[in-house]
């Protein structure tokens, strides 16, 4: 048709203009609101980077009180929305359950869903960061048949998740520091990431005008897939299948070279880095720590470590610039804290949830917006002439 210009996967194609994050792939740089990401994951908080990504700013201390004041009034569920976890069947995937429960706080929460009215917008947002921890502990309880535990406000948002995690009714709860230290960094590290495949869906769901509940549904949904969020689970069983395979990490590479049933080297590779990605880099170390202050003797990161050994010096992964992604360590520390596997992505969730609040919010704010409708390149028949059935 003349004006269309194919790129599939929008390999070279801006959807948006944005001020959030700032990535340059080949340098491996990572900067939410001009901070480098090894700065924020060191000496700042999950609350603080959320308030940074979703207002523009760091908090003053007034500020910041504030907001996590206000997080924590919003932590409790409906006592019918709790219910609604008793619909899924015991062995359902946490990711599905998450993105059905906060579809459904549009449906428990309708005083906060016109995208046009900026106090019921930071309404959505207080409540979205409140409640997802406390849907996904939920998820967790449900799968593992325990009860749900209410959130305990006295304590800080990482800790509260913990608790509701893995605490009992009757049993006091005290969460290591070095695992919340460590999990809030891992959030921070999650927190945005411009225009990934998530962040893009809740920006197109969202430009229709749809509340922002629903739009970041959709965006936990598109974070599920193994090549998006879905990757730290899919490591995990890659490696502990190369393991149950006798641990031979070079012949596992050699099918992946081989693209023998389309295997691949899961937790490498990405779209825009074509260096280290800077946040591997600091879960490659906190791998390291955290196991080893956990005294858990994981098996499965000597198999990790050899083969990132092994592919950073293969050709096939030079020659296509493929490093470790974010990915490739995260799940090691994840089951050392004690998170099944199928968990893992639902942590994801919960770290990029502040990205996704600051792009819709950005997407709205901007006054040249317009509906997400990509054209396409028409590749079926021309006029055909309808049959009736008998004429077939
Ligand atoms: N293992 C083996 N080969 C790979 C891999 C890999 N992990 N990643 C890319 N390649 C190859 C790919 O087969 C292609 O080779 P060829 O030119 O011979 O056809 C070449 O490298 C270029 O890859 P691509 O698929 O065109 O790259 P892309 O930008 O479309 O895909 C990706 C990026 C992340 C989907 C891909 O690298 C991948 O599937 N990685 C494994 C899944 C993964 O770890 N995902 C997490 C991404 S980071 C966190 C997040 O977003 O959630």
């Amino acid at each position: 048709t003349g004006y269309t210009t194919l790129d599939g996967g929008f390999v070279n194609t801006a959807s948006t203009k944005s001020a959030i994050t700032y990535i340059d792939g080949d340098a491996g740089i990572l900067r939410y609101r001009g901070y480098p990401i090894d700065q924020l994951a060191k000496e700042s908080s999950f609350i603080e980077v959320s308030y940074l990504l979703i207002y523009g700013e760091l908090p003053t201390s007034d500020q910041l009180e504030d907001f996590t004041d206000r997080i924590r009034r919003h932590t409790l569920l409906h006592e019918d929305l709790k219910r609604f976890f008793d619909g899924f069947p015991r062995n359902a995937h946490p990711m599905p359950v998450l993105s059905s429960a906060v579809n459904a706080l549009s449906a428990y929460y309708q005083d906060s869903l016109d995208p046009f009215d900026p106090e019921q917008v930071e309404l959505s947002t207080i409540r979205l960061l409140a409640k997802l921890p406390t849907i996904a502990a939920y998820a967790y309880k449900k799968s593992v048949g325990q009860p749900f535990l209410y959130p305990d406000n006295s304590k800080g948002y990482v800790e509260n998740f913990l608790r509701m995690t893995f605490g009992l009714p009757a049993e006091p709860y005290e969460a290591d520091p070095e695992v919340i230290n460590a999990l809030d960094m891992l959030l921070i590290l999650h927190a945005d990431h411009e225009q990934n495949c998530s962040t893009s869906t809740v920006r197109l769901v969202g430009s229709s005008d749809a509340n922002l509940f629903t739009s970041i549904s959709g965006g936990i949904n598109a974070l599920w897939g193994p090549l998006h969020g879905g990757a730290n689970q899919a490591v995990l069983e890659m490696l502990d299948r190369i393991k149950d395979e006798g641990g031979d990490s070079a012949d596992f590479l050699r099918r992946v070279k081989n693209k023998e049933d389309g295997v691949k080297l899961m937790g490498f590779g990405h779209r825009v880095y074509k260096n280290y990605d800077p946040r591997a880099a600091i879960v490659r170390e906190t791998a390291h720590t955290i196991l080893q202050k956990l005294g858990s003797n994981d098996e499965l990161l000597e198999i990790a470590l050899k083969l990132e050994e092994a592919a950073l010096a293969d050709d096939y992964f030079v020659e296509r610039k493929l490093y470790p992604n974010v990915d490739f360590y995260t799940g090691l520390i994840y089951r050392a804290m004690g998170f099944p596997t199928r968990m893992f992505t639902v942590l994801f969730a919960l770290g990029r949830l502040p990205g996704w609040i600051a792009h819709w919010q950005e997407m709205h704010q901007d006054p040249a917006g317009k509906i997400g409708r990509p054209r396409q390149i028409y590749t079926g028949y021309t006029e055909r002439e309808y049959k009736g059935v008998n004429g077939r």
